[in-house]
């Protein structure tokens, strides 16, 4: 058993650590204070092929597997939060159920500009009174002739500011449940589309999440991803990759909370001496450093069975299960060392422990990813 990672992950990963370091870390903060999408950041990810990386090149991805994909992810997540739940909803969310049930005239219409980055996705399942449970949702698709007539509001919609391609998730059978939601992809240009003020949000601050309405959108039959009803489907097996994407998320915040940690308990004295040398420091930074590796091993399972093309659910939960919790705590502890200054947006820390508690909620609350577990141990 190797639990390395390959020359060219390695080679990636170095790549894409080096370009976000550089590029997207000195402008976290500005992102989080104005809450502004960052376009620019976003255009020169697409130059680097990695807003469609899980895509195969034949549709203008630059098909890399999952374990690259998850380490990218991290190192976009520790760099800027905002842009690692941009990349990750665009290629896990978006990019992936076009190209798993799209039709070839799909694929070429809509997953080839989201792969090379010259679109914006956004994934609508959650809506004012259906989070945990989509099977329930109240935004309906009633098929007229050749098209279907969506109606209804989807809420905490990542990227909708600026998103031109929606997956969109609707009942065509509200009596059927599960079994009565279909998937379509809609354009951010039709009628009847449009798409609330963003939310002011604790972290993740400029992911441009915002609320997205329907309101007598004629979307032609040709738009429906997979077959009618077939819709809660895709809209969970996008979520066991997303899933991998947010546990990377969690990982990124956590280790650059941890090397700032690090770095500070060296630089600040007290009583005569570095406060990394007083064991309760320590303490803190080892269970920083011991739970971020816990949480890489979980995260690579998750990524690695998604790559033999096995059935990954019970994987990719158990990673954003506990990479998420790990974050919560081990930023709220990076304050900690960090003491009053922590408390205050000099150092990133603060921002660090705001971006971090939302792995525990989207994608998936924790207690969603119990049941998950729970269903998955249970068999
Ligand atoms: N892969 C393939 N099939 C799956 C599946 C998966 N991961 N999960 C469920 N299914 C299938 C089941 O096998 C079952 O099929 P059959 O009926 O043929 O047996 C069917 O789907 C129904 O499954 P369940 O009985 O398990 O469904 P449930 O109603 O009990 O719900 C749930 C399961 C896990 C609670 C699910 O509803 C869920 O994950 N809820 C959370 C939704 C969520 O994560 N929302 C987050 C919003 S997205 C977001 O945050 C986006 C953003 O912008 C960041």
């Amino acid at each position: 058993m190797k639990l390395e990672l390959t020359a060219d992950q390695q080679a990636f990963q170095e790549e894409v650590r080096k370009f976000a370091q550089k590029e997207l870390a000195p402008k976290a903060a500005y992102h989080d204070k104005t809450q502004e999408f960052p376009v620019e950041s976003l255009k020169k990810m697409a130059e680097m092929g990695l807003l469609g990386m899980s895509v195969p090149a034949e549709y203008d991805g630059a098909g890399v597997d999952s374990v690259t994909y998850a380490v990218v992810i991290l190192e976009i997540s520790k760099a800027d939060a905002s842009c690692g739940v941009i990349v990750a909803v665009q290629n896990s969310l978006v990019a992936l159920p076009l190209y798993k049930w799209g039709t070839e005239e799909q694929k070429q219409k809509f997953l080839k500009p989201l792969a090379a980055g010259l679109r914006i996705g956004a994934y609508c399942l959650t809506e004012p009174n259906v989070g945990s449970d989509p099977g329930d949702m109240e935004t309906t698709a009633v098929m007229e002739g050749d098209h279907y007539i969506l109606n209804g509001t989807k809420t905490f919609i990542t990227s909708a500011q600026k998103a031109e391609t929606f997956v969109v998730f609707a009942a065509t059978d509200r009596k059927a449940g599960n079994k009565g939601i279909s998937c379509f992809v809609v354009d951010r240009e039709t009628p009847g589309l449009s798409v609330g003020p963003k939310e002011d949000m604790l972290g993740v601050r400029a992911s441009g999440t915002a609320a997205v309405t329907f309101e007598n959108c004629k979307i032609p039959v040709g738009n429906r991803l997979g077959q009618e009803g077939g819709g809660f489907r895709i809209a969970m097996e996008a979520l066991d990759c997303g899933r991998i994407g947010i546990a990377a998320q969690a990982i990124g915040i956590a280790e650059a909370a941890f090397e700032a940690s690090l770095q500070y308990s060296r630089e600040r004295k007290q009583f005569g001496q570095p406060i990394g040398d007083f064991q309760m420091i320590q303490a803190m930074l080892v269970k920083m450093a011991t739970e971020i590796e816990a949480s890489r091993l979980l995260l690579y399972l998750a990524a690695y069975k998604k790559d033999k093309g096995e059935r990954y659910s019970k994987e990719s939960s158990m990673a954003k299960l506990f990479a998420s919790k790990m974050a919560v705590e081990n930023t709220i502890n990076a304050v900690q060392i960090f003491g009053g200054y922590g408390y205050t947006k000099d150092y990133p820390v603060e921002r660090h422990m705001r971006d971090s508690k939302v792995t525990e909620i989207y994608e998936g609350t924790s207690q969603i990813q119990n049941l998950v577990i729970a269903k998955a141990i249970a068999k």
